[in-house]
């Protein structure tokens, strides 16, 4: 089943809950939370005291995407404040196992996110304990970017891979995922989709959602 994540990345911060409540009845079903540090990343956003009003605003599951150096250092207060899932980068984490493990240990579902430049395959032996696996489709720090087309390649690899091994974890894209493009990430085998500016950035966040799924819920031959 095909599933869009909103990403409050694009949304008006000083209306957090209105917009993700706006996304949500637009069929939103997973808030994603674009976590960034100025070290992984070049830019700033938010941490765990934004998390916890999210979690009294909604009762969505929460995405957390860690996109900082160091995670394990984090990913307690996260699970504190109410987060759900956590998403880490194979390129932060030397010991990922480690990593999953401690997000397992705090009650959560991990995954982990791959950069435009990380090759699917990195990810062979720890697929088993994953709950998803994240494709970057742009070079996380910013919203608004264009799709970087060989993002389908990667996740056609991936499907493949998750057939082949019998798994069930999920297969997650971020960024440039909008009108033009959402359909091809689905036929690719994408099902956790995840998007910021085409739901945020202009007009209403309801009607951009509702329209997104239902391009999405077409090419998955779900409608
Ligand atoms: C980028 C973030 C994304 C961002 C996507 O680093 O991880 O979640 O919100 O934004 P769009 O959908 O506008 O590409
Ligand atoms: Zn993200």
């Amino acid at each position: 089943m095909v599933e869009l994540l909103p990403s409050i990345l694009s949304a008006d911060f000083a209306h957090l809950a209105d917009e993700v409540a706006a996304a949500e009845r637009g069929g939103g079903t997973v808030i994603h939370v674009d976590v960034m540090d100025g070290h992984f990343v070049p830019n700033i956003t938010l941490g765990p005291p934004v998390v916890r009003s999210l979690r009294k605003a909604t009762s969505l599951p929460l995405d957390c995407h860690l996109m900082i150096d160091n995670p394990n250092d984090y990913i307690p207060a996260f699970a504190e404040a109410g987060a759900n899932w956590i998403g880490v980068h194979y390129e932060a984490c030397p010991h990922l196992h480690r990593t999953i493990e401690l997000i397992q240990n705090h009650g959560m579902h991990p995954g982990v996110v791959l950069n435009p430049a990380t090759r699917v395959d990195v990810l062979l032996d720890i697929l088993p304990m994953l709950h998803h696996v994240l494709i970057m489709s742009v070079n996380p720090g910013f919203g608004g970017q264009n799709f970087i087309p060989f993002s389908l390649d990667k996740i056609r690899r991936l499907a493949e891979i998750r057939q082949e091994l019998g798994l069930a974890f999920r297969i997650e894209v971020d960024g440039g995922v909008a009108h033009d493009t959402i359909a091809q990430v689905v036929k690719a085998g994408a099902d956790l989709l995840v998007a910021g500016s085409a739901v945020f950035s202009n007009g209403s966040a309801e009607q951009n959602a509702r329209e997104l799924l239902a391009v999405a819920k077409i090419a998955s031959g779900e409608a």
